[in-house]
This record gives C-alpha cells, structure tokens and sequence, in this order.
C-alpha cells in the first residue's frame, strides 16, 4: 500500500500594530496555540513604535484638512513595510478598515490558500492615504460598525483563516462542516443526555441511521438559512 502523505507549507501571517499586547492573547490559545506549535503557520506581531521618527519615535500626527484626530504616518509604515518585504515576497498586503471589503467565508477560504500575508492595523483616524494607494494590495472590513483600532479585526481574520490549513483542526472535515461553508448555516447540534429535564434531543439524531440522519441534518440546515440568513440563499 503507498502512503501519500501531504506536505503542507508554513502560512505566514505578519501583523503591524501600535498595541501589540492586544494580539498576545487571541493569538496564544487554544487551535491558534496549536496550529503554532504543529508549524502549520506562523504569526508575527510587529509594533510600529520602534520605527518612529526622532528621539521620541513619532508615528503619529495631525492630519492637513483641520479634521481632528490623530493619523498614523507616511514615513514609519513605509519602513516597516518595507523590512518585511526585504525578507520575502508578499501574496497580499492588506489594510483592515471598516471601508474595506466585507470578510465573510469565502474570503477566509481564499486568504487560507496564500504563503505570506501582511495585516496592517489602522488606530486613531487611520493611516496615510499614500500607504493605501501605493502599498496596500486589499483592504478588509469584518463589519459595518467602527473599532478603536485594526487590531480585534486582525484577530479575527488571522482566527478564521488559520483554522482552516490543513492540518490545524484535528478532524479536517470539521472546518467543511462549519456554517457559511456550502452557503448554508450549520444545523443543530446536540451531545449527550438524550434528555436533560423535558428537553429532548430529536429522535432522528439517536435513530442510528446515516442516512436519515443527514438529510435530516441538510434538511435543518436549510430551514435555518432561510430563516436566519435568507439574503445567503439569493441565487
Ligand atoms: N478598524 C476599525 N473598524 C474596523 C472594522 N469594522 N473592520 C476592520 N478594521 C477596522
């Protein structure tokens, strides 16, 4: 018998950030821990500050215009960036804003088949344009509503991209299972008792039969999108 074994290389997530500590914990747990310690990616948090002009290490000023608010600078980005890109090429360099494009699954599927990806975090009014128009290759949003900064929205991209290399979950299928991943919700779940007080599991999930079992799991999982998320079964 040949065993085929696949050989998957390291993703490589490199994060810009004026808070770095705020990364520390979503990124050192549990599958995030895990998909780290087994080498199947590699996260890196950089703070800007280091790369700030002058004694006191500015990186941030006011902007032209008189708008009010604080703007992350032309200058320091430049240099950060331009350190990592000196070390390997980057498939994207993406700017987290919530002007960006919407992160929604197949998203997350996309940016999980890339080699090396740039997060830049935008905080107080945001960044320089010049950076957006001259480096930035994509910019994502993870919802209609403003965050204090890009960092939570980094987590969050780095979080559902992740889990999905190959390797990280340790059963594969369960990533494909997850809700939104054939466009539809995730039915159900239930574990044991069969009954806790009057509260029954539904019969069919204890019938032993495959079969009934996952047209009735298909069968939920519909009714739940068309209740919950019409809008994902338009075309
Ligand atoms: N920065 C601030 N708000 C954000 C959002 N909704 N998505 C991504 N980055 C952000």
């Amino acid at each position: 018998m040949v065993f085929l074994q696949m050989i998957h290389a390291t993703m490589r997530i490199d994060i810009i950030t004026v808070l770095p500590d705020l990364l520390v914990s979503p990124l050192g747990h549990s599958i995030m821990q895990r998909a780290q310690n087994k080498g199947l990616a590699k996260v890196f948090v950089h703070d800007l500050r280091p790369f700030g002009k002058g004694n006191y290490r500015q990186i941030d000023d006011y902007g032209f215009g008189g708008d009010a608010g604080m703007i992350l600078m032309v200058e320091p980005l430049y240099n950060i960036i331009s350190s990592l890109q000196r070390e390997r090429s980057y498939d994207e360099l993406i700017y987290l804003t919530p002007d960006g494009e919407l992160f929604d699954q197949p998203m997350a599927n996309r940016l999980s088949c890339l080699q090396n990806i740039i997060l830049l975090c935008g905080h107080y009014k945001g960044i320089d344009h010049r950076i957006r128009e001259h480096l930035i290759t994509k910019e994502i949003s993870i919802g209609d509503y403003v965050l204090s900064g890009g960092e939570l929205a980094a987590a969050v991209v780095t979080d559902a991209v992740v889990r999905l290399l190959p390797g990280v979950l340790s059963d594969e299928t369960s990533a494909l299972s997850d809700s939104f991943q054939d466009g539809l919700l995730a039915p159900p779940i239930y574990s044991r008792p069969a009954q806790f007080r009057e509260w029954k599991v539904p019969e069919v999930l204890l019938s032993g039969n495959p079969k009934l079992i996952k047209a009735w799991q298909e069968e939920q999982a519909v009714e739940r999108t068309k209740k919950l998320r019409p809008r994902l079964l338009d075309g």
